[in-house]
């Protein structure tokens, strides 16, 4: 009799765990369970230079640049191709690479990529066709995910080009599944434009999501639907309590060096991606990079903003016309402020401690990060003359 008690005890016991194990197994996936990026993305992707124009040459070039540019030192590290490496599908569904333009393959050019200590990022589109027509990955997304990982692919950004009416997070949903069963750990970078807001449901989905339509080169572009660097900053506006390590708003990636602004713009652009804790993806010409390019690009001191590991993005805390306070709170208790000049002529711009929930009468240091220099422990407030559509960024410390 006690045996048999025994018995149905131990039985009783067993069911129990293989419930468990059932019901843990059948739990969706969370992109945030990947446990990467728990501080934003950086790296580099071909689009906003090269368009479809891409090549294994391309891609090597702007790898090698990586490193020898300093880039890599800074903490740049995924480099990515966009749309135009996919030609069609064989007849078991595999997706065709273009031979003429990647004849070594991605398998190769991954390798390549890995052997100068950097990661390797793809392009696919939750619709039939990619944005410039080549193939998607929809009633593909499995097998592609498994030929990725094969690869030795690091991230994917998938695009929303052609989708009919699909519903975004059940899409992006299916590719998240499809990553998480391929075993290889893949950043999940979504590109839906933020159409359906994204942030309100992405978090366990993706580990970025666009929050915007395409970038433009320019301020404030003439041309009358294009998101110019400070349309796209105002869309920012609001969404910051939705981002944190693993889960980020992008604004999409970075135009600094591709000619349409001028530096000071360029640093006001990099500045504050820097401090809406945004994925620093740069999209110019790595190899051929003037100085003052690649001196805003590596600003350790902006970078150590962007990836602070609290992982916090910062917000717009006052806007008086053209002039604004951006702040972010950090790790260490401090905060990096950006006194932004929109305006067309320079201007007087202050913020106070009260502004960045201090108390006025405590004494801090300030730090102007684009100086590099100390400005000394002051109390109250601090005020700058900022050029036009340019930036004062400082680090106030208790
Ligand atoms: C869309 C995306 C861009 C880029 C292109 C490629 O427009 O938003 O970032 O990937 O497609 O075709």
């Amino acid at each position: 009799m006690i045996a048999v008690r025994k018995f149905v005890k131990q039985a009783c016991w067993c069911c129990l765990a293989v419930c468990f194990l059932v019901i843990l197994n059948s739990l969706p996936a969370k992109a945030s369970d990947n446990g990467l990026v728990l501080t934003p993305p950086m790296g580099w992707n071909s689009w906003n230079k090269f368009g479809c124009n891409v090549s294994e040459d391309l891609i090597k070039g702007a790898a090698d640049a990586m490193v020898s540019s300093g880039m890599k030192e800074a903490g740049y590290e995924y480099v990515v191709i966009d749309d135009c490496w996919q030609v069609s599908r064989d007849t078991s569904g595999n997706i065709v690479v273009d031979a003429q333009r990647f004849p070594s393959g991605i398998k190769a050019l991954a390798d390549y990529v890995h052997s100068k200590g950097l990661k390797f990022g793809i392009y696919s589109d939750a619709g039939v066709k990619t944005c410039a027509g080549r193939p998607g990955s929809a009633g593909h997304e499995y097998q592609d995910a498994l030929q990725y990982a094969a690869w030795g692919v690091d991230y994917l950004k998938y695009d929303w080009c052609h989708t009919g009416k699909a519903n975004a997070e059940w899409a992006y949903s299916t590719m998240r599944d499809a990553l998480k069963a391929s075993g290889r750990p893949i950043v999940f970078s979504m590109c839906e434009w933020g159409t359906a807001k994204p942030w309100l449901w992405a978090k366990d989905v993706g580990n970025l999501w666009r929050t915007t339509g395409d970038i433009s080169d320019c301020w404030n572009c003439a041309k009358k639907d294009a998101l110019s660097f400070v349309k796209i900053v105002d869309m920012q506006d609001g969404l910051e309590t939705y981002a944190g390590p693993g889960h980020w708003n992008d604004p999409d990636s970075l135009e600094v060096g591709n000619g349409g602004m001028t530096t000071t713009e360029y640093r006001s652009h990099f500045s504050l991606w820097c401090l809406l804790a945004a994925p620093l993806i740069a999209g110019n010409d790595l190899k051929n990079m003037p100085a003052e390019i690649k001196d805003i690009l590596t600003n350790k001191e902006l970078i150590a903003v962007n990836q602070d590991a609290l992982g916090m993005q910062g917000r717009r805390m006052k806007k008086n016309g053209d002039t604004e306070v951006w702040a972010r709170q950090l790790a260490d208790g401090s905060r990096a402020v950006i006194l932004f000049n929109r305006g067309t002529e320079d201007a007087q711009i202050a913020v106070s401690w009260v502004d960045l929930g201090y108390p006025a009468h405590l004494s801090a240091n300030v730090r102007d990060l684009w100086a590099k220099k100390d400005l000394g422990r002051l109390t109250s407030t601090y005020g700058a003359n900022v050029p036009s559509h340019g930036v004062v960024m400082i680090k106030v410390t208790p």
